[in-house]
């Protein structure tokens, strides 16, 4: 006590007055660190001012030693679920024993991390407030909820304790002033629609909408020789934007079934610590479930196998004269394989998981429109399963879809524009658009939005698939815009229909005068679709009908397509 405030060139509004120096407990329950850090600063600046911090986590901290404590500020972060921090919850489960004690002679303030997105927001911060409200301890301030965007609600509340803890009044006698107003105002500018406001953030990668599933259904047949599926989105008040060619990104889940193989061949039970992505540490179960690939080899991991194991065959493989050998080794090969055929090699949990590459998000072109579409996104995925050496695979997000999602879960997902993909600014401009397969969905996403905003262009679809019976995608939506006019023009490729497969690019070629004459008349081009084969062969039949309608020779042809590229009226979203 007896500290000057005049000594504090940061509080001269208390200069004329003793300032209390006061204990005051700091602490943190801290997931990815930002509770901590946050903590840290506030211990330093409590020094600064005179007082006595009392720094400390919440992993390892008891009750006993809180109720002890006339002064605690808490930082309390909420992850996954509504979960306390890891190492957190004994804590709060002792403190939830019936038997614990008063907490009257504590004053406290919570400052609640989480994220919005999450249904649970800041729910540990929330429940560890009215806990200890209920314990008999005095809040100091009214508990702040704080989103992602952390650093100007936490400066704020750090001013204010600060400013409370200067006084000389006791603590117990009154609440901080204007804080909680002030705190309040800022996070309604926060959470306000308003595309000004200081939140209106964007989501990534890193912080992606939790999006509800509100359909699913298949658009082939049970008899089709393929699987793909219509997943509607609500994306509904979430002020999540996106336009008509962009993609959407989806980050999956691996398969609990393989993972739990992955563990029992190890012998381990999930519950190992290791490094994670995104926090320091997490269970070796999530960083296999949510973290890390473990359905694809590369050559990192038969590396990583081949040294430890002195594996012969691997090293083998790893030569570099080999390359080919070890494309078709890790080409239909994920980590279960080396485990069953190299046991025992690895048996240290963060040896594991530091050979695993991270579980990237996968990106689909969105199949609606914004503006038919309110409040929605559409994805066309097609199931990859395929059976290599005695198992049953798949493809990672698109088995997440099929297997592991149903109506009303929430989906991590974030917008991927395709800037290079969209109709023309000329809402009077033909298109002809080229998607066999899946690459239908950005078509089927641009026919609605032009039908929806009234533009008058002329619009052509080529779509393929293998039987109309069982793969027609979509089929009743393009039929009927075909009917009243919408597309100008529907043409069909059912390569397994007839004894002999016609393609998309063959009906091009039936079509090459109309083709050549929507050309003329400044129609722009969109392919979508497969990259390897048939984005390669549209351009060449393209470059052909250019060629023989325009009678043009064969380099002059291929100059008048690089100059549609250069007018922004060929385009490609290819995989
Ligand atoms: P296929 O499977 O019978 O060979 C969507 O996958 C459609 O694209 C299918 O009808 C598929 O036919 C067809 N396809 C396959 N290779 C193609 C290529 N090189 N060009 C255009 N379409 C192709």
């Amino acid at each position: 006590n007896g500290l000057l405030a005049g000594m504090f060139s940061s509080a001269p509004q208390a200069a004329v007055t003793a300032k209390p120096s006061r204990r005051v407990a700091v602490l943190y329950g801290s997931q990815s660190g930002t509770a901590e850090s946050m903590a840290r600063k506030l211990a330093k600046e409590l020094k600064a001012q005179g007082h006595a911090p009392a720094l400390s986590t919440l992993v390892g901290y008891t009750p006993a030693a809180l109720a002890t404590e006339s002064c605690a500020l808490i930082l309390a972060s909420t992850y996954g679920d509504g979960d306390a921090p890891d190492g957190v919850q004994p804590f709060y489960e002792q403190l939830c024993l019936e038997h614990f004690p008063c907490m009257d002679k504590l004053s406290y303030a919570v400052f609640a991390l989480g994220d919005r997105h999450y249904e649970h927001f800041c729910k540990f911060g929330k429940d560890l407030d009215s806990k200890l409200a209920s314990l008999g301890a005095n809040r100091l301030a009214d508990r702040v909820d704080c989103d992602v965007d952390v650093e100007a609600p936490f400066a704020q509340w750090k001013t204010a304790m600060i400013a409370r803890l200067n006084e000389d009044s006791p603590l117990s006698s009154r609440k901080a002033p204007g804080i909680t107003k002030q705190l309040n105002a800022l996070q309604l500018a926060e959470s306000s629609g308003n595309p000004e406001a200081p939140t209106a953030k964007a989501f990534t990668r890193d912080h992606p909408l939790l999006a509800s599933v509100i359909d699913k259904k298949s658009l082939t047949h049970v008899a089709s020789t393929k699987s793909t599926l219509h997943v509607a989105l609500s994306i509904e008040g979430t002020g999540l934007r996106y336009e008509a060619g962009d993609a959407c990104g989806v980050i999956p889940t691996n398969d609990l079934n393989l993972v739990a193989e992955i563990l029992q061949k190890m012998r381990f039970n999930g519950n190992e610590r290791v490094p994670g992505v995104k926090t320091s540490t997490t269970t070796l179960h999530d960083a296999l479930t949510h973290e890390r690939q473990i359905t694809r080899l590369n050559r990192k991991i038969i590396q990583g196998f081949a040294t430890r194991g002195n594996c012969t065959p691997l090293l083998d493989l790893l030569l570099p004269e080999h390359q080919i050998d070890l494309d078709a080794y890790a080409y239909d090969r994920g980590l279960i394989d080396l485990l069953t055929e190299y046991p025992g090699v690895i048996d240290d949990p963060n040896e594991l998981v530091g050979l695993l590459p991270k579980l990237t998000p996968r990106l689909y072109s969105i199949s609606s429109s914004p503006a038919a579409h309110v409040g929605q996104i559409h994805t066309t995925v097609a199931v990859v399963r395929f059976t290599a050496h005695n198992r049953d695979r798949g493809g990672v997000c698109s088995t997440y879809f099929a297997d592991r999602t149903s109506v009303a879960d929430r989906l991590p997902i974030y917008i991927q524009p395709n800037k290079k993909f969209k109709l023309p600014s000329d809402s009077d401009a033909p298109i002809i658009m080229i998607g066999p397969g899946t690459g239908i969905a950005p078509f089927r996403g641009f026919l609605h939005e032009r039908r929806a905003l009234g533009h008058k262009g002329k619009n052509w679809l080529f779509f393929g698939e293998r039987s109309s019976a069982t793969d027609y995608l979509y089929r009743d939506e393009l039929e009927s815009m075909y009917v009243d006019g919408h597309l100008a023009r529907l043409d069909t490729a059912f390569s397994r229909d007839h004894s002999h497969k016609a393609y998309v690019q063959d009906r091009m070629i039936e079509q090459a005068q109309q083709f050549w004459s929507w050309l003329q008349n400044g129609a722009s081009i969109y392919v979508c679709g497969d990259a390897s084969r048939m984005a390669k062969d549209v351009h060449s039949t393209l470059c052909r009908i250019v060629q023989e309608q325009g009678a043009m020779s064969g380099q002059a042809a291929e100059e008048y397509v690089g100059i549609l590229k250069e007018d922004h009226r060929y385009h490609r979203d290819v995989y």
